[in-house]
């Protein structure tokens, strides 16, 4: 079942959302050459904490394993959950910076990739297609279109673009938890799924690689590298399905 939301609910959603995005931009600024992904992480956990937030990632079950960290750090092969850690940035890296907050009971969660310095036309080209799919998926996830319609968006968009979507991970419901019905993939045929409902919020996610579509676990349970270990790009929004055009709940 996918959740409608509350007027009451919604406030509650947007105000998590908000802190999520403040987040993110607080972030942006401390984006340099030099700094490791712990910093960021640190940075992070401090800010969030300020605003009377929780970091949603921090312990969060897979099976056994307990995520480990504040935010996740993904740098260039590495596709989604990075874990931060000491690795500096350098000039050229790009990096995809995931922020989840729960703020009174209710969730937020988007993300970004950044430019580190300087980087390459290609990688930048990439960062721009990723930005502009998750767009082109807000543009369409409105009252009487269906499920499929925000995923096929993405698909069109990437693969014209020569670029590949990732299969492994998909967007989801949000709400009172991180992760609500119904699964949102970045692939497939339009007109197929559920009908989208004012009340309904979601977080879309397109994952996007350079080469191959195919991804690969690293040892420590979390960090998703591309098979190829070309450049990866993840953009993620939480919204609103609203009369009419989806809010984004995930912007100051
Ligand atoms: N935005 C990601 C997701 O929705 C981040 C999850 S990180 C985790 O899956 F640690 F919570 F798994
Ligand atoms: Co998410």
């Amino acid at each position: 079942m996918i959740s409608v939301r509350s007027k009451s609910e919604l406030v509650k959603i947007r105000k998590a959302g908000l802190i999520v995005a403040k987040t993110l931009e607080f972030l942006k600024r401390k984006i340099k050459p030099g700094i490791t992904t712990e910093q960021l992480d640190t940075e992070a956990a401090d800010f969030i904490s300020k605003q009377g937030s929780k970091a949603a990632f921090f312990g969060y079950r897979v099976g056994l394993l307990e995520y480990p960290a504040h935010i996740c750090t993904s740098v260039n092969e590495e596709v989604v959950h990075g874990i931060p850690s000491a690795r500096m940035l350098r000039s050229g890296d790009i990096i995809s910076i995931d922020v989840g907050v729960e703020h009174d009971g209710y969730f937020g969660d988007a993300a970004i990739t950044f430019p580190v310095g300087k980087v390459s036309p290609e990688a930048r080209r990439l960062i721009n297609v990723t930005r502009e799919a998750l767009f082109k998926a807000i543009n369409v996830a409105c009252r009487g279109n269906h499920l499929s319609d925000v995923s096929y968006a993405v698909q069109d968009w990437v693969e014209q673009a020569d670029f590949s979507v990732v299969r492994e991970f998909v967007g989801h419901g949000i709400g009172e938890h991180l992760h609500e019905e119904p699964q949102i993939p970045n692939y497939g045929e339009p007109g197929k799924g559920v009908l989208l409902e004012p009340g309904m919020v979601l977080a879309i996610e397109p994952m996007v690689n350079a080469g191959t579509w195919k991804v690969e676990l690293l040892e420590d349970g979390w960090t998703a590298v591309t098979k190829d270990r070309k450049l990866s790009a993840h953009f993620e929004h939480t919204i609103c399905i609203t009369e009419s055009k989806a809010e984004i709940l995930t912007v100051i």
